[in-house]
């Protein structure tokens, strides 16, 4: 297994292009199974999680045809010859729990493995199997399956979300393009990456409104047709290289970022001092000397701080000046990074959803191991400010969601390595 090799202390300049949504292209990808015309994504960001849904769309009956490294992808469901998600491929990924919506939808039925926990917390998937219930499915959980039927297919139905779950919004939205009549959904998620699977949806044929509000409508269509979408940027990706810049010094302009999409985040690194232009799909970081100053975040749903950066918020927070309180209210385990950014001599007490950061003047480079997708990048952002070299393992967790990271960085004059040989 791989490993990254950080030598710290070197500032960043340069300019880093962004690539597309993974937490968008996941969904767009599902979308492929609601047409038997192809469906082309453009702007695909080359990512374990990515590959690994592809594979699971070949295994149902999907044509798929994704040269390596290309941006293109495209996705013929014409035939669909299965619809079974197995454990170890929802296992290996949550995302791939929403191939259920779309089945159900098309074929009438589909049985899928629960996702089971992860690393960040419980994750279940209530309100996911609330909103197809309301839309006349019949469920059944089975061995850690759910095997979902509606076989005179599914219905128009109003569905008020008790939380604004983005899997949800996005998987009912998915199902409810194909369901006879009107579907309401009220206190639905607005996270970019929704209205992003309704442009596309809309251009399959879809009739949905008000997506990136509170309150979609969705009037059910018979069938849906094929074409080609972009997929949109990928504001977390934006938002960490922003933290990197910030964090190392220097001047970085992020090419093609999701501006609209990233409004908290500039707002946390203006009040931490850091100068932040917004230009047309880019965003220039500058920090020349200044010091950081401490800055509280509290983690929210869009239009809020988004927990996909507060690891890398906390990686920031660990060299500035003062303290400051990271709360994490999405999720109820998003903490571990912590105690391995302390391992590089970060100064982080954490009491429940809560970790008060007290800023050190430098971090020190030491061994330190990935935990999810979202820590793995938090350490990497400290190995780039920490004195020394610092090794960074279990760093698969950091290929499912970052495209090219070692280029991206060194590209702006980090000094960061991959190397194979990985014990353990
Ligand atoms: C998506 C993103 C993830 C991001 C998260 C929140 C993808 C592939 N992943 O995850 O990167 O961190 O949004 O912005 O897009 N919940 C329930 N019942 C459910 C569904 C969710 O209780 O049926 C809870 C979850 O346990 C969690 C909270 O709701 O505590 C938020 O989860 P949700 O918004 O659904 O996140 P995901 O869609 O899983």
């Amino acid at each position: 297994m791989d490993k990254l090799l950080i030598t710290g202390g070197k500032t960043l300049s340069g300019t880093i292009d962004i690539s597309g949504a993974k937490n968008s292209a996941l969904k767009l990808m599902a979308a492929c199974l609601l047409t038997a015309e192809p469906l082309q994504l453009t702007n695909m960001p080359n990512l374990a999680d990515t590959r690994f849904l592809s594979q699971l769309l070949s295994s149902l009956g999907v044509e798929v045809y994704w040269p390596k490294g290309a941006s293109e992808a495209h996705f013929n469901a014409a035939q669909i010859s299965s619809t079974i998600a197995p454990y170890d491929q929802v296992r290996k990924m949550r995302a791939s729990f929403n191939v259920l919506g779309p089945l159900l939808a098309r074929i009438g039925h589909a049985t899928v493995s629960l996702p089971g926990g992860c690393a960040i917390g419980a994750r279940p998937v209530d309100l996911h199997l609330k909103a197809f219930e309301a839309m006349g499915a019949d469920i059944v959980i089975e061995e850690g399956y759910v095997k979902a039927a509606a076989i005179r297919g599914l219905e128009g139905a109003h569905i008020v979300f008790p939380f604004p779950s983005v899997g949800a919004t996005e998987h009912a939205m998915l199902a409810a393009t194909l369901a006879k009549g009107e579907t309401v959904l009220e206190n639905g998620a607005r996270e970019p990456e929704i209205a992003d699977l309704a442009n596309c949806l809309n251009m399959m044929g879809a009739k949905i409104t008000g997506a990136g509000t509170d309150k979609i409508r969705i009037e059910g269509v018979t069938g849906l047709k094929g074409g080609t979408y972009p997929v949109m940027a990928d504001r977390i990706e934006a938002g960490t290289y922003a933290m990197a810049a910030a964090a190392a010094g220097g001047d970085v302009t992020l090419q093609g970022a999701p501006v609209q999409a990233l409004g908290a985040m500039v707002d946390a690194l203006r009040q931490a001092g850091v100068n932040v232009d917004i230009g047309e799909g880019t965003l220039r970081i500058r920090r020349n000397g200044t010091a950081l100053k401490a800055v509280n975040v509290d983690t929210r749903p869009h239009p809020g701080f988004p927990t996909d950066l507060q690891a890398q918020f906390m990686a920031l927070m660990a060299t500035a000046d003062g303290t400051s309180v990271i709360r994490e209210n999405i999720f109820e385990n998003r903490f571990m990074h912590a105690p391995e950014l302390t391992r590089l001599g970060a100064s982080i007490a954490v009491r429940g959803q809560e970790a008060v950061v007290t800023g050190v003047a430098q971090l020190k480079g030491a061994p330190v191991m990935a935990t999810d997708l979202r820590a793995s990048v938090s350490l990497v952002i400290a190995g780039l400010v920490a004195d020394g070299e610092t090794e960074v393992s279990r760093i698969y967790h950091l290929d499912r969601g970052f495209e090219r990271l070692e280029e991206k960085l060194t590209g702006c004059g980090a000094d960061v390595r991959r190397t194979g040989a990985e014990d353990g």
